[in-house]
Order: C-alpha cells, then sequence, then structure tokens
C-alpha cells in the first residue's frame, strides 16, 4: 500500500478503492451532459470553435475544470474531430456543413477526478456509409466493455473490439489508444483496441480506465498534420470514435460516463 489511493499492479496500474468510484462518477457525469448537451449546437454552418466556446463555457458553470487546457500545451476544452480527422482536432474556423460526422472529446476534472467521454454527432442529413461507420464504431466500444469483468485481460478487450470492426469490413487504428485515469488523465495501462485473447494485463476490481476506438472506413493508418496534434487518416477515408470511462467491479463492469439523456448511442435522434 502507497497511502495513495490503493496500490500499484506490476504493471503500474492503480487498484481504486471503493469510496473513489463516487469522485469518478461525478467527473463522468459532467463530462456526460456536457456532451448531452452540445448535441444541439451541432448544425450546419456553426464553427467548431464556437461549439468549443459553449464547452468551455459549461465547464466553468459546473465549477469544474478542463483537463485539456494546457495540456501538453493544448489550448481548447474539446478536441472536434471532423470527417476524415481521426482525433485531436482542433477547434477553429472551420464551418460544419451538411453530412459532416464529427466527433467531441470532453476530458473534465471535478474535485480531482478526471471524466472522459467522446462520441459522435451529424450535422444535418449524413450518407448511408458514414452512418454504417458511426453505428459500427459505437457497437465495437459497447461490445469491448462487455469484455471487462475481473480476470480478463486487456487483450481481450482490443481482440473483441477488433474482431467487430474488421467483421464489417472496417479497420481500427493503431495508433492511438485508450488509457488508465482516475486522479489523473493518462496512466498505465495503453489500452490497445485490437489484440489476442488471453494476453495484456489481467483486469482487476479497482482499475479505472477509457476505452475509446477509432474506427476508418479505409486503411488503419494515420497521420499527424504540422499543427503537432490533428491526427487525420492517410487514405482520407471517414473515421469515428466513441469513448467511455470505466471501471472493473468484483462482478464486471461499471460506466462513469453514460448519458444522463440518453444520447449516447447514435440514433438516439431519430426516436
Ligand atoms: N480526451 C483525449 C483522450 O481521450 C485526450 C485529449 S488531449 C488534448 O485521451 F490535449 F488533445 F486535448
Ligand atoms: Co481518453
Ligand atoms: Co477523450
Amino acid at each position: 500500500m502507497d497511502g495513495f489511493h490503493g496500490r500499484l499492479t506490476k504493471d503500474g496500474i492503480r487498484i481504486h478503492k471503493p469510496e473513489d468510484f463516487a469522485g469518478m462518477h461525478r467527473a463522468g457525469e459532467l463530462a456526460a451532459r456536457i456532451l448531452d448537451d452540445v448535441a444541439d449546437r451541432v448544425q450546419p454552418g456553426v464553427t467548431t470553435a464556437e461549439i468549443d466556446d459553449w464547452i468551455t463555457a459549461e465547464v466553468e458553470r459546473a465549477g469544474a475544470i478542463s483537463a485539456t487546457i494546457g495540456y501538453r500545451g493544448y489550448q481548447h476544452a474539446s478536441c472536434i474531430s471532423v470527417n476524415h480527422v481521426v482525433c485531436h482536432g482542433i477547434p477553429g474556423q472551420k464551418i460544419l456543413k451538411d453530412g459532416d460526422i464529427l466527433n467531441i472529446d470532453v476530458t473534465v476534472i471535478v474535485d480531482g477526478w478526471y471524466g472522459d467521454s467522446s462520441r459522435m454527432y451529424a450535422a444535418g442529413r449524413i450518407g448511408r456509409k458514414a452512418e454504417r461507420l458511426v453505428e459500427v464504431t459505437h457497437d465495437a466500444l459497447m461490445i469491448g466493455i462487455e469484455a471487462v469483468r475481473p480476470g480478463n485481460t486487456f487483450g481481450d478487450i482490443g481482440h473483441a473490439i477488433q474482431t467487430y470492426v474488421e467483421a464489417n469490413r472496417m479497420s481500427v487504428v493503431r495508433d492511438f489508444c485508450g488509457h488508465g485515469l482516475g486522479q489523473v488523465f493518462h496512466a498505465p495501462p495503453n489500452v490497445l483496441h485490437y489484440g489476442r485473447p488471453g494476453t495484456g494485463p489481467v483486469l482487476e476490481e479497482g482499475m479505472f480506465f477509457t476505452i475509446e476506438p477509432m474506427v476508418n472506413l479505409g486503411r488503419p493508418e494515420t497521420k499527424v498534420l504540422a499543427d503537432d496534434w490533428t491526427a487525420v487518416t492517410r487514405d482520407k477515408s471517414l473515421s469515428a470514435q466513441f469513448e467511455h470511462s470505466v471501471a472493473v467491479t468484483s462482478t464486471g463492469v461499471e460506466i462513469f460516463t453514460l448519458s444522463p439523456a440518453g444520447r449516447f448511442h447514435p440514433t438516439w435522434k431519430d426516436a
């Protein structure tokens, strides 16, 4: 025991205590609530900077702190990744147009605990292929989450995601991964979204981490633009991502970033 919220495994993964879950739920709920409410602001004609400004104000209004402002020189409260942008899109003067798909990724700090989540949004009416990509990516995340239980391994999570994505003739991005979190933003382990069953660290009750698969319609390769952040598909194919912050419990999994309004699933607007 190191006297600071539980022990570390041999892989350096923190095992949190039962009382740590409440803080993660508060942080996760705020991130999820902001992602719920921002949906009404995603429209053709809006700039990604306008969306990010609204998120900045919401984080402040909640009395929370943005984890991304000031993180390694990043200056925004969200990453907004449009169409072939895989992740870490920088909000700016780009105007959304009808048919765009975009990921909005928000990480907040509430009383020292980190809540990290992202989901996909549509500007106006999107095409069939984009719709399928978004659906498969959402389902890939949820299938990965279903593999979270004590005794399974991180390889089991990655394998479940990869198998599902590739069965749908899409590809899993290898260049970015999920991560441990808690009272820090990025901690061990790297949560890969591909892999072999039974490989990697064994899941234990009290582990907190994100699962955040990025899925491309084309090839998996990415490149980072000259701004040092924006990651895009090399073949310019569309990319999608969903992210939850989760915990391993004694019986399975708990999701910290569940949508209070039931807006996480990409088809919620059709209902
Ligand atoms: N929220 C992202 C993640 O899922 C990290 C964003 S870091 C930033 O890990 F600096 F680009 F914002
Ligand atoms: Co994350
Ligand atoms: Co994130």
